[in-house]
């Protein structure tokens, strides 16, 4: 199975995607928890270069053209073979990110979508089995973010209408690949969020072995 957990920045993705590695774990089977953009050494060092600095730093162009390589890089080397040794493979963030980040407009322009799929198609074309979507209010989502101190701001730095966009748009991808996503309610306590992560992911893996 490969699951991956999408949302706007705070909705709570890491602390989800971390509380169900823990409980498949404890259930003895392997896990692989990763993220992106990173996951191997290669797409770490590019993630420095996409998180950090300005938010003018890169082009959406070469955005785009940076998380894809990183990506392929992170499949090759990391998902892929946990995949075929039967490991579970638990992403925060995955291809859908980059549907959202930069295939919308983020400047009233057209956005980068069917680049963006041209890409996927081209060079990454796997999908997840399972896309949690975290949904929390925008204003609630930067908060929790903001309240963690680092350096990978860039995103979060472009503000909470960027972030009320990102949520219709993250809820429309729900609607456009319905068969593997599935919609989590973030606004309550970690526990009982995580209860529901692992709910859906039995009801999921009960579906995919019939
Ligand atoms: P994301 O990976 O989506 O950015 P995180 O899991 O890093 O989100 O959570 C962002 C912040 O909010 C962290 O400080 C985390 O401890 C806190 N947090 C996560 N889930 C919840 C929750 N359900 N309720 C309150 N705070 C939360
Ligand atoms: P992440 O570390 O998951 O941030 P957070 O924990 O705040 O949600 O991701 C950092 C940022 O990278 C996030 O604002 C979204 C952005 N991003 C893209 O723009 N495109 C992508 O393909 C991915 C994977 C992330």
């Amino acid at each position: 199975m490969f699951v991956t957990f999408e949302g706007i920045d705070g909705s709570g993705k890491s602390t989800q995607a971390r509380l169900l590695a823990d409980a498949l774990r404890a259930q003895g089977r392997e896990v692989v928890l990763t993220r992106e953009p990173g996951g191997s050494q290669g797409a770490e060092e590019i993630r420095k270069l996409v998180l950090e600095g300005a938010t003018d730093r890169w082009s959406p162009m070469t955005e785009l053209l940076l998380f894809t390589a990183a990506r392929r890089d992170h499949i090759e080397r990391l998902i892929d073979p946990a995949l075929q040794r039967g490991a579970v493979v638990i992403c925060d963030r995955f291809a859908d990110s980059t549907r959202m980040y930069q295939g919308l407009s983020r400047d009233g322009g057209a956005g980068l979508r069917p680049l963006v799929d041209q890409l996927h198609a081209a060079v990454i074309q796997r999908e997840p089995d399972l896309t949690m979507l975290i949904d929390i209010d925008p204003s609630v989502g930067l908060a929790r973010a903001k309240g963690r101190e680092g350096h990978e701001e860039r995103f979060e730095d472009m503000g909470v209408s960027m972030q009320a966009r990102m949520r219709e748009g993250f809820l429309a991808l729900a609607q456009e690949f319905a068969p593997r996503f599935r919609v989590i309610d973030g606004a309550r306590d970690p526990q009982s969020v995580a209860q529901d992560v692992l709910t859906t992911f039995t009801t999921r893996a009960n579906e995919a072995r019939q």
